[in-house]
């Protein structure tokens, strides 16, 4: 069951593995997941929506038997409802679509919710947080994008710490995750937590010093 949103709940880490080694991507998904991490970040990029490319659901598939860990799948992709069923069907478990990218969010939801997973939407830094207000019934996550999507080592914009703490109001007593997604580090992490996130994710911070390091740097960012 997914916990509640407050500072009391325990901080879940999703590894985003745009910054692990591509040549060694299964490995990568095995270590990450013995260094315990209690998610695996994928972010998908389709060089429309954002300035990048990486990973289609072939890819997905091929990493899934590497760990037991649920796939955090975050779609940077323009088709948003082709890709849903594309990455539900490799093996995401919880699926984040952008606010920005889709023109009938209620629909694109309840298709996640249909195909048994975890729907979420994300925010970039931009955006409002009140066009959360009439889709919070469908909602297991909220991502909160503190750089501008597209790549990884980017410097955490400050920023979105206060909508972090609107959403955080706006979410409280229900069972919806608040994820915070780009530049989190030593010196972020504990800032999104007392804004009220309950999910990090983190990918150059992470990766960046080998696989020795991989459980050391996870339990940094759960201090
Ligand atoms: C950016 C991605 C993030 C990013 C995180 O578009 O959504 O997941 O890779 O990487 P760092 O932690 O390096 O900012
Ligand atoms: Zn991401």
């Amino acid at each position: 069951m997914i916990q509640r949103n407050n500072n009391s709940a325990k901080v879940k880490i999703s590894p985003s593995l745009l910054s692990a080694d591509f040549a060694l991507l299964g490995q990568e998904v095995k270590l990450i997941t013995e260094a315990g991490a209690d998610y695996i970040h994928l972010d998908i990029m389709d060089g429309h929506f954002v300035p990048n490319l990486t990973f289609g659901p072939d890819i997905v598939k091929s990493i899934r038997p590497y760990s037991n860990l649920p796939f955090d799948v975050h779609l940077m992709t323009e088709n948003v409802d082709e890709n849903i069923k594309n990455f539900a069907q490799a093996g995401a478990d919880i699926i984040t679509i952008h606010a920005e990218s889709v023109t009938h969010l209620d629909r694109s939801l309840n298709l996640i919710r249909s195909l048994g997973k975890k729907a979420g939407i994300a925010l970039v830094p931009s955006t409002h947080e009140n066009c959360l207000d009439h889709i919070l019934g469908l909602l297991d996550l909220v991502l909160v994008m503190s750089v501008n999507p597209g790549f990884c080592g980017q410097k955490f914009i400050h920023s979105q710490l206060n909508k972090i703490k609107s959403i955080a109001t706006k979410i409280a007593g229900k069972n919806i995750e608040l994820s915070v997604d780009g530049g989190v580090n030593e010196a972020t992490a504990h800032l999104a937590i007392e804004a009220g996130a309950n999910v990090l994710v983190s990918g150059s911070y992470i990766f960046q010093d080998g696989p020795d390091s991989y459980s050391h740097k996870i339990s940094q960012l759960q201090k």
